[in-house]
């Protein structure tokens, strides 16, 4: 891993021109929503907070909003058809469409975007109703996931026009922010998007990987992490590199048939507590071979957790200079192997977990092995 120190210095106004607040949501279409709502809800403990379907007046798709801490999710289904989130869910199966961005002004972002050569996929536009004013905005990122701009300064209402709120009791599992959604693009792709969020969306390149860092015999791949002007947003860019067999990203791109967001990492104060909690809930994580917690307080040295509950839930730890973090893997969420998602929590590193990139990845193989697609 190369860390960019100099590029990750805070930016002046004029680079970060799109002052984006924090990642507003992340959007999935899904094949049935009630049921990703259920999920959710009863596996991760996100708290299902407002819903839109026929019964507040929407005729075109079901919809639910949930929220742990700051993360929140979109869960979107369609009614017919002929609906555009029935045509994505049959090319992609349940994946990410969008990924919400709060910002101050939608037609600068847009604007601003667009002129750097961001495709659009909607023009500013406003959606009223008693509660106010929500304007949005949105642009194409990689394949078909978007990035939309969202002001809800003028909004008082739930969530959005046509959500009404819910009122559900959830056990949190302590799942508190997003802390990066990494996109998985074609090979030689990478840096093409690498530019895309540095000259459209004025994004700083915070860290690389190479393949020397990322390789396992079969599961090569690269990976340049991107970052915004106040670091709130952090998206690493992955690419497939040649392996013996098939990279991990192409298996990805196989099922998903397009490039798209691999896996979105949500952060805990208690790491412990939270695996506790979603693994008798039922969430799937990947397990490492027990080797690999053997050499594990000679490199990392001593932390605030106990090794011995880190082993028993398969937990996995990093450091580096800053400090250390620690993460876990789920199996993918939904049939395809495509999207997952990653726990993780920080004592001062802000890198990724790259000393356990190797360890990890022969665990995936292992997945991948038994799919018949390695
Ligand atoms: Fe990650």
């Amino acid at each position: 891993m190369t860390k960019l120190k100099d590029e990750a210095r805070p930016m002046t106004e004029e680079a970060d021109f799109l002052q984006i607040k924090s990642v507003d949501h992340v959007h999935f279409y899904v094949g049935n929503a009630k049921h990703a709502m259920y999920y959710w809800w009863k596996a991760y403990g996100f708290k299902p907070v407002a819903y839109s379907g026929l019964e507040t007046g929407n005729r075109e798709f079901a919809s639910y909003v949930l929220e742990s801490g700051q993360a929140r999710l979109v869960l979107s289904a369609a009614y017919s058809p002929s609906s555009p989130i029935a045509a994505h869910h049959m090319v992609h199966g349940d994946g990410v469409k969008a990924i919400a961005l709060e910002v101050d002004d939608v037609e600068k972002a847009w604007k601003e975007t667009t002129a750097r050569g961001g495709k659009s996929a909607w023009a500013p536009r406003e959606e009223k109703d008693a509660n106010g004013i929500f304007r949005t905005s949105a642009i194409y990122t990689y394949g078909e996931t978007l990035h939309v701009f969202v002001d809800r300064d003028d909004y008082k209402g739930t969530f959005a026009p046509t959500y009404k709120a819910l009122k559900y009791e959830a056990q949190s599992t302590g799942l508190a922010a997003i802390d990066h959604i990494v996109g998985n693009v074609q090979l030689g792709k990478m840096n093409h998007w690498v530019n895309f969020y540095h000259q459209v969306m004025g994004f700083r390149q915070l860290m690389h990987f190479d393949d020397q860092d990322i390789s396992t015999e079969y599961s090569a791949l690269m990976s340049k992490v991107m970052q915004n002007g106040n670091g709130r947003v952090k998206f690493p860019i992955n690419e497939p590199a040649e392996g013996r067999k098939k990279s991990q990203i192409e298996e990805y791109l196989d099922y998903y048939l397009s490039p798209g967001a691999q896996h979105l990492a949500i952060i805990t104060g208690d790491i412990l507590e939270t695996v506790q909690q979603l693994r008798a809930n039922g969430v799937e994580f990947l397990r490492v071979p027990n080797s690999y917690y053997e050499a594990l307080p000679e490199r990392i040295g001593k932390i605030k957790e106990d090794y011995k509950t880190i082993q028993e839930l398969g937990i996995l730890v990093d450091k580096d200079d800053e400090g250390y973090l620690l993460q876990i893997f789920t199996r993918p969420l939904q049939d395809r192997p495509t999207m997952f998602i990653e726990v993780i929590q920080r004592h001062g590193s802000q890198s990724f977990g790259k000393g356990n990139f190797k360890a990890l990845f022969e665990a995936l193989e292992i997945e991948q092995d038994k799919r018949g697609n390695l």
